[in-house]
């Protein structure tokens, strides 16, 4: 593996630069190669600690973190907000100063809030990740997402990947698309008009059908979760009126396979709502590749970044 000068945290990926994209994925891909072994612990961060601190519920990202940073060898404490102090009225700042006092090395951290990682990341010593901040950034998403589509395109300079959905309220979207960009992929989005806003990102291709999509030709379709619980108001007639305009079904399906075209999601699915059963078993489908690649991600990342607990 190359060497490049490390950070202190991990806030977004706008600020990242090619070089450093690149060294993370340099450093994921022999990680990954480490899952096919019957021993996949390595002892890069034995005697460290993690500290997984969300306050919004997480599936993935959270238990992903988890595996990655003890297939590390660190020591991993799952922070329950739903049964700490914050529940008493604890302010972020007194809870910051607490897990300080832990003398954790690394903190991943997920908010409604945008910015909180940010903010954390000023007020402790230890490495921040952002494992998503409201509708800002969630940054490992984007490396997993971007990782994966590259395994399978190598050649994914010019590549065209379509995402659909909410992208108003999707910090996914935002980060994977950036990431994309940054990497030469162009970018189409398909979604009611509520939900796909204006100007935010120039380099996106607004669509307005499927069948304008399909006549893009594809290299892969992004599908994004509806967030229903994210959208103060209603920002489609109906769900099932979304599933019949934008979700995923047999019909669409065969038109993807007709162009070669891969299939990803972020998880969490909502079956029947953004995607069908029968869609869900498509055979170019990248969702479980994903997953798989978001630990070997999240295992580059502890891996570069540099608490300043490290000096001690
Ligand atoms: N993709 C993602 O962020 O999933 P979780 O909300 O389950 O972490």
């Amino acid at each position: 593996m190359s060497d490049l000068t490390p950070r202190k945290d991990l806030l977004d990926i706008a600020s990242l630069s090619l070089e450093e994209i690149e060294y993370i994925f340099e450093n994921a891909a022999p990680f990954k190669q480490l899952f096919q072994r019957s021993v996949k612990k390595v002892p890069t961060l034995r005697g460290k600690t993690v500290l997984n601190l969300f306050y919004e519920p997480s599936t993935r990202t959270s238990s992903s973190f988890e595996v990655a940073a003890s297939r590390m060898s660190a020591d991993v404490t799952n922070f329950t907000v739903s049964s700490s102090s914050i529940v008493k009225g604890e302010s972020l700042l007194d809870t910051i100063e607490t897990l300080q006092a832990m003398k954790s090395d690394y903190i991943v951290i997920r908010h409604a809030a945008a910015g909180v990682p940010g903010l954390v990341a000023k007020h402790t010593r230890a490495s921040v990740v952002n494992a998503g901040d409201g509708y800002h950034a969630h940054p490992t998403q984007a490396l997993l997402d971007s990782m994966t589509l590259r395994e399978v395109y190598p050649d994914y300079e010019g590549r065209k990947v379509v995402i659909v959905g909410d992208i108003l309220h999707s910090r996914v979207a935002r980060s994977t698309a950036t990431l994309f960009n940054k990497l030469g992929i162009e970018v189409g989005v398909l979604g009611p008009g509520s939900l796909v806003p204006e100007g935010r990102h120039d380099f996106m291709k607004r669509f307005d059908s499927w069948e304008d999509v399909f006549d893009w030709r594809p290299d892969a379709v992004y599908l994004l979760r509806v967030q229903l619980e994210r959208q103060e108001g209603q920002f489609f007639p109906s769900i099932a009126e979304y599933h019949k305009m934008y979700g995923m079904h047999s019909e669409r399906i065969e038109k993807m396979r007709q162009l070669g075209a891969y299939l990803m999601h972020p998880g969490p699915v909502n079956r029947g709502v953004e995607i069908t059963d029968e869609a869900m078993g498509y055979e170019k489908s990248l969702i479980n590749t994903q997953v798989e690649n978001g630990i070997a991600v999240r295992m580059a990342v502890l891996h570069w970044l540099k608490p300043e607990t490290d000096k001690d």
